[in-house]
């Protein structure tokens, strides 16, 4: 028989993880809860920002306990390290109508506060009853423009991490914790 090769997790690019996967578990079931109570009545139109709210926005989803329509808007990545350069631009928009709607837009980290500022704009300009944004993840410290989030998992230091949906240079999303990259792998030319 061939031996099989083990392939590893990439856990080994890690400094050190910082959320892990059964905190997650726990803050996602109680951001549910705190969403669902937020809209007693109403169906909620879920706009997630893809990529990195993708397995955030899949296990939130299954913990808010009201009707939900939802639909996914794309943002240009305006890095190309990890650092912000730049103005993020909206690649691929709604294909729902949501005049009137209760909007909840949800994106996996707050950073600069750019992206968020961009894209609950273009929902603004589209009538909705109301916008409310939900991040996993908010690195107060690093905003450029002002912005809040209403639902906030964790709070995190200015550290750049992966994991749970984030990324760098599209690598490491599906770890299922939350962790610091080692600071040699944060800029590798061949990655940008
Ligand atoms: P902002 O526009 O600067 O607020 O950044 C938001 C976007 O930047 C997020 O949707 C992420 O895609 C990305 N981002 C910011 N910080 C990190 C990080 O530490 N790890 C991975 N992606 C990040
Ligand atoms: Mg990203």
């Amino acid at each position: 028989m061939p031996a099989t090769k083990q392939v590893l997790p990439t856990y080994q690019d890690l400094e050190e993880i910082i959320i892990s996967e059964h905190m997650i578990k726990r803050r996602v079931k109680k951001l549910g809860e705190e969403i669902s109570a937020a809209y007693p009545e109403e169906e909620i139109t879920v706009v997630a920002i893809v990529n990195g709210a993708l397995l955030f926005a899949a296990d939130l989803l299954r913990e808010i306990r009201r009707p939900i329509r939802l639909d996914c808007i794309r943002v240009s990545s305006y890095r190309n390290d990890t650092r912000s350069l730049g103005r993020p631009e909206i690649v691929h928009s709604l294909t729902i109508d949501i005049t009137n709607r209760h909007v909840l837009l949800i994106d996996d980290i707050l950073d600069t506060g750019k992206t968020l500022s961009v894209v609950v704009n273009l929902i603004q300009k589209l009538n909705p009853a109301s916008v409310r944004t939900c991040v996993l993840l908010d690195k107060k410290g690093r905003r450029e423009v002002a912005f809040e989030a209403d639902f906030v998992g964790f709070p995190i230091p200015d550290q750049f991490v992966v994991g749970y949906g984030l990324d760098f240079a599209e690598r490491y999303r599906n770890l299922p914790s939350i962790g610091v990259l080692k600071p040699h792998l944060q800029n590798p030319p061949e990655w940008a």
